[in-house]
């Protein structure tokens, strides 16, 4: 069966110094407690060796929030798969908005990222999600369709039972303006459904699908209490244990 996990996103906050605070108080936080679901931190690059050597990775999986399209090489900046699994992190986050809409990722330039995190073992974190334009004209599902099967419907079905799913509409990130249950079921069910298509019912019904956008204490029970929302992806709610806390107590 699908795994429940509640993944936050830091994005680009907090020194290593305020990080590795957080991850250590959220580290002693959840010991010992019994949790119906998995919980991951994606942190920026420099974070993530320290913050592997300072929380249970057991209790804490830790991850990325990008990664590069190349293995090695003349890539000046970038941080490649292999690089980000030498660290202990397990996860990455790939196509992000706003990796799409400000460093302009395709679906086709993270296909090649998802091949190279596959490799590396890590678990990619895959995000979709429509604009609010494409909300209010109806297209979102065709959006969301077009992102999966350019980036992700390319891999064997082995393959794609290893990604974790996350829809974040783009206008419910950061916006303090969360999409309704029922839009998100909506949504969530029609992944399900476009996956199944694909893949089968077994590999559909086994996809953690995550729901983001502007998450919080208040309403993640209701959104996760969807039969296909399996979990979010918390941005500004991850960064203090307090706010993260009642979330992943919402399962
Ligand atoms: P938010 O961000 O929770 O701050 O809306 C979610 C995300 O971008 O992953």
């Amino acid at each position: 069966m699908r795994k429940n996990i509640v993944a936050g996103n830091w994005k680009m906050n907090k020194t290593l110094q305020e990080g590795l605070e957080l991850a250590k108080s959220l580290d002693q936080a959840l010991a010992g407690k019994k949790l119906n679901c998995d919980v991951v931190i994606c942190t920026p690059f420099i974070h993530l060796a320290s913050v592997c050597q300072s929380v249970n990775t057991e209790v804490v999986g830790v991850g990325a929030e990008n990664c590069a399209d190349h293995t090695s090489g003349a890539y000046t900046g970038e941080i490649s798969a292999p690089m980000v699994a030498s660290t202990g992190a397990k996860y990455v986050i790939l196509g992000h908005s706003e990796r799409r809409a400000y460093y302009g990722e395709t679906n086709e330039m993270l296909k090649t990222k998802t091949t190279l995190a596959l490799a590396s073992n890590l678990t990619p974190i895959f995000c979709i999600g429509e604009v609010l334009e494409e909300r209010e004209n109806g297209t979102f599902f065709e959006v969301v369709k077009t992102q999966l099967s350019e980036a992700l419907f390319g891999f064997s079905a082995e393959e794609f039972a290893k990604i974790v799913i996350a829809y974040e509409p783009v206008w419910a990130i950061g916006t303090g303006k969360t999409a309704s249950a029922d839009q998100a079921q909506e949504i969530h069910a029609f992944i399900r459904k476009t996956i199944e298509e694909n893949y089968g019912k077994e590999i559909a019904d086994n996809t953690s699908i995550l729901y983001g956008g502007s998450c919080n204490g208040s309403n993640a029970k209701e959104l996760f209490a969807n039969p296909d929302v399996d979990g979010g992806l918390i941005g500004g709610a991850s960064l203090e244990v307090d706010k993260f806390m009642p979330i992943i107590e919402a399962f």
